[in-house]
């Protein structure tokens, strides 16, 4: 039998042997997860607050999820994209519907789809709006968070996102979040797309103005420029409607899907939108090993299921609108704002206040796992499927922390 590593010896092993791109608190080290909990190598429960950016929207291990994937598992795992796949025409076929669309391209992670729908709009520039060669720009929004490829950070406005990375990809502009005008003002007959996320989730949880969405869907259409949202972190519930777009009534040229798609197990991301743009893409343009695998769709099948069968998305607007209530009430002396959509929740700390980095650390200290976004931001990101008690004994720990 394997034997049990200490916690020292793991955290000597991090130091030695993982690469440091990320700095986790070192005092929990996770090994098992069930529902809205964690458990570290000593036992100790935390309450998960962070659902790792909606990737674990179901909580740890849903059981209904859980069978689908071992059930593909044992039926099929991978099938390369060469050859049809069950399950990859019949998820494309359930997302696009889904979404109300009609196509899907399956991807894995939320980086390669936003990758993937970059080039779609490239391809749809050159053939299908006509822009001379090389020439298309796509705009994106300051403060925005993408991905962490090199194109992706080459127009991410955080300057150790995008430093030492260069050369960077050309093609790119950069307006302030929430600014229709700057948006009118940024497009050409260059403009392939606007790139733009409904609610930024690394930039801060930032809400914008009421209209926005609608103000930029109405000028994309009108010159002929693809709006395409992101909504990796934002949708599937996690905001209170199905897509943060549908607050406006808004429907994007292009969804971009990841994290919670893949049901807490599996990376499964997706580019969905119209056959006429979809189509752009010729067999070999573009491809993936492990896109759209028969595991990953079918988790993904199921996972679309449990969202609509555990009303998520009325869930998530209960609990969030009850939620951030509570977080106001609680009138604490060092919070500025708290802000966001359903269960996406930024409480904002004041100038002079705690450090939000050392406040995070504190509560996951306290049995609570949740972490900054930006400098001045705490992230509260539950799964949706979280009780009303548990987020109870979520609010009461913040309490502590914050009075
Ligand atoms: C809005 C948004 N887009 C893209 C990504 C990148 O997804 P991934 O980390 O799966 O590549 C993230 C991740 O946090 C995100 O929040």
């Amino acid at each position: 039998m394997e034997r049990e590593f200490t916690k020292a010896e793991l955290l000597k092993l991090y130091d030695a042997h993982v690469a440091h791109n990320y700095k986790p608190f070192s005092g929990f080290i996770g090994r098992s997860g069930k529902g809205s909990w964690v458990q570290d190598v000593s036992g100790k429960k935390y309450l998960d607050m962070l659902s790792s950016y909606s990737a674990l929207s179901f909580g740890h291990a849903h059981p209904r999820i859980l069978r689908a994937l071992i059930e593909q598992a044992c039926r099929l795992p991978n099938l390369p994209g060469a050859f049809y796949s069950e399950e990859k025409m019949i998820f494309s076929y359930e997302l696009a519907r889904f979404c109300g669309m009609e196509m899907s391209l399956i991807m894995n992670t939320g980086a390669e789809a936003v990758e993937t729908a970059l080039k779609l709009a490239r391809k749809w520039a050159y053939k299908k709006k006509k822009i001379k060669r090389d020439r298309a720009e796509i705009i994106v929004c300051g403060g925005n968070f993408h991905g962490r490829t090199i194109t992706i950070v080459s127009f991410s406005t955080e300057p150790q996102y995008k430093n030492n990375f260069g050369p960077h990809t050309p093609g790119f502009k950069v307006v302030p979040f929430g600014d229709v005008q700057a948006l009118k003002d940024a497009i050409t007959p260059n403009t392939a797309a606007f790139l733009v996320e409904p609610i930024q989730g690394e930039g801060g949880i930032n809400v914008p103005p009421v209209g926005y969405l609608r103000a930029c869907r109405k000028v994309c259409t009108e010159n002929n420029v693809l709006l395409m949202a992101d909504e990796i972190q934002t949708g599937l519930a996690r905001t209170g409607k199905m897509f943060a777009c549908n607050y406006e009534d808004v429907k994007p040229d292009v969804l971009i899907l990841g994290k919670a798609l893949g049901g807490g197990f599996m990376p499964v991301s997706a580019v969905v939108g119209s056959r006429e743009l979809l189509m752009t893409i010729k067999p070999a343009d573009h491809g993936s090993t492990f896109g759209g695998n028969p595991l990953g769709c079918h988790v993904a099948r199921e996972s679309l299921r449990v969202l609509v069968d555990e009303h998520l998305v009325d869930r998530a607007f209960n609990l969030g609108r009850d939620f951030m209530n509570d977080l106001k009430d609680m009138r604490s002396p060092c919070v500025k704002e708290v802000r966001g959509r359903g269960l996406m929740i930024g409480v904002v700390i004041k100038e002079g206040g705690p450090n939000a980095h050392k406040l995070s650390q504190r509560l996951v200290r306290n049995g609570m796992l949740c972490k900054e976004a930006r400098t001045d931001v705490i992230r509260l990101a539950p799964p949706l499927t979280i009780t009303r008690e548990e987020l109870h004994w979520g609010l009461e720990l913040l309490k502590k922390a914050l009075l």
